[in-house]
């Protein structure tokens, strides 16, 4: 009898602890879809660094100029919703091109048409006649694009104008002799990026067409002639191509100057969608001639300033000081596959950091690399460095409580790379991950974000995996990553190959691991938490009320 009641407990304590197991069990789920539940949106998702408007659509930066201490960033705006709509130019300063102050909207679309993407100049030499009582105009250049035309299925609704300024940027006044350059039939007619050529005295404009990039010059901003054009039959061409940027550059480490066209497209990019290409070669005032291992047709043109999914339209600052001599660089951080679908609400769209691109030449190939501003580095903070790392399946070598992977800076090297796939990821408390690899064998990048939270508001933004081939022949990988809440910046091999990603998770990213068939060795590890104030915002209310 003893027996029985002794295991009618135990039988009991069995189902008890079965039952209590249960909903031990269920307590998890429960609190696993309650984390879900809690998911991140909107103001969890702006990041904490990357530039975007306090309120509604941004796309394209334009106009960049630095003077007197500030680098101005005016963008396509559209202030009345969170999708793309008549373009303004949206207007920020900065000190630094990481701590972003939003200003009052710059140029307003008007009866000629929308404000779309263009440049800004700083005429020291008065060459517009704009200038006033000693005071240096700024001008800027825009495409009109015009509404009614488009509607009407007319092929000439964009037109070149400008517009100066001579408070430094803040205030606009519209050239009345505008357009500066009217459509000569062209329906693809933009963008107008204008640089002053210092070899050749003149004011150099490089416009979009179609599958072009057209030449113009000018000694005055206001008269142009068109001198010649680029691009049939050389670079990547499945989509139109737009946001041009030409200038000089010197050959790291020589005293070669070459000459550098980025030239966006959308679609097209390597991973599809928009992207940005670029050519070198030489140019003689008036004609561009490419190098010949960038006019190859057959291969897929291999030389993009970005082979992420998430830098498009980018350019670069004017007027930087000699001193100085950088090339600076910022691009938008999304993609027109999905760019008006990601999940935030009140504002639309992050800019990259900004960047230093340098000209280098490896054998007879030239190539353009990128960083991020040296300015970043101010901002590090907490830091976990560790000399060297085993890696031993997946080992995770980072986490939130060290470090807030929501604003870090993350580096690497890998020595005597062996034959197989390197693994970085980041993962989060409800399961998702976002994961860069590197295979070794074929010499290429990947990033898997299926499983990186949200990703269903497009079917283009996750279906895929992106890829970089690595442009570097050396046994030793060096990786630095640029990690806000909702965006990856890689650059590998000293920013030969770069790949930028936008993810949007439902948890913030909680580790940061490696993994891979062999073990391996992680070399020179360091993360940095950047730190920054609260990115100051002028009252959005007023905006786009005027
Ligand atoms: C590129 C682009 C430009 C155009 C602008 C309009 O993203 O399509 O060609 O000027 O956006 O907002």
């Amino acid at each position: 009898m003893k027996k029985y009641l002794l295991s009618f407990i135990c039988f009991g304590i069995f189902i008890f602890s079965i039952l209590s197991c249960k909903n031990n069990e269920q307590e998890t789920n429960d609190s696993k879809e309650g984390q879900i539940a809690e998911v991140q949106t909107d103001e969890d998702f702006r990041p904490n660094f990357h530039f975007t408007p306090e309120k509604n659509w941004m796309n394209d930066p334009n106009g960049m100029f630095y003077l007197n201490g500030t680098y101005h960033l005016y963008f396509q705006y559209y202030p009345k919703d969170n999708v793309w709509g008549p373009m303004h130019w949206g207007h920020a300063t900065s000190k630094d091109m990481i701590t972003w102050e939003e200003q009052e909207i710059a140029l307003y679309p008007d009866e000629k048409g929308y404000i779309f993407s263009g440049s800004a100049v700083v005429d020291k030499k008065n060459t517009s006649g704009f200038g006033e009582e000693g005071k240096t105009p700024v001008v800027a250049i825009f495409t009109y694009h015009d509404p009614i035309g488009e509607e009407e299925e007319r092929e000439d609704y964009q037109s070149q104008a400008i517009a100066y300024s001579l408070d430094e940027g803040y205030s606009w006044i519209k050239y009345e002799g505008n357009p500066v350059i009217p459509n000569p039939g062209i329906k693809d007619f933009r963008d107008p990026k204008v640089t002053w050529d210092d070899i050749h005295k003149q004011w150099l404009m490089a416009l979009a067409t179609r599958e072009k990039t057209l030449f113009y010059t000018s000694q005055n901003l206001k008269e142009w002639t068109k001198v010649s054009e680029f691009g049939e039959g050389t670079g990547a061409h499945n989509g139109v191509w737009e946001c041009p940027d030409f200038f000089p550059m010197q050959v790291e480490g020589s005293d070669q100057t070459k000459w550098v066209l980025i030239q966006s497209l959308n679609p097209g990019g390597y991973n599809g969608g928009s992207g940005t290409q670029y050519f070198i070669g030489d140019f003689d005032g008036k004609t561009f001639t490419p190098e010949e291992n960038m006019k190859d047709l057959e291969e897929k043109h291999n030389f993009w300033i970005d082979f992420g999914r998430d830098n498009y339209a980018g350019v670069t600052w004017a007027n930087i000081p000699a001193e100085d001599g950088r090339k600076l660089f910022m691009g938008w951080m999304s993609n027109w596959l999905y760019a008006q679908e990601v999940p935030t609400e009140t504002w639309r769209s992050a800019m990259t950091v900004a960047r230093e691109l340098k000209l280098i030449k490896e054998g007879d190939r030239y190539l353009i690399t990128s960083r991020p501003v040296e300015e970043l580095d101010k901002y590090r903070a907490a830091e976990v460095i560790k000399k060297e790392v085993n890696i031993n399946g997946n080992t995770t070598v980072l986490n939130s409580e060290n470090i807030d992977l929501g604003k870090a800076e993350i580096s690497f090297t890998i020595n005597d790379l062996q034959e197989i796939t390197y693994n970085f990821r980041l993962s989060n408390k409800a399961g998702e991950e976002f994961i860069v690899s590197y295979d070794h064998a074929q010499k290429k990048f990947s990033v898997n974000r299926s499983h990186s939270g949200q990703t269903d508001f497009s079917d283009k933004f996750a279906s895929e995996i992106s890829t970089a081939p690595r442009i570097s022949d050396s046994e030793d990988l060096k990786a630095t990553f640029i990690l806000d809440k909702t965006s990856i910046e890689m650059f590998f091999d000293d920013g030969k190959t770069v790949m930028t990603e936008i993810f949007f998770p439902n948890q913030p990213w909680e580790a940061f691991s490696f993994s891979g068939l062999e073990d391996f060795t992680v070399k020179n590890f360091k993360a940095y938490e950047l730190k920054f104030n609260k990115q100051r915002k002028k009252d959005a209310e007023s905006k786009g009320e005027r």
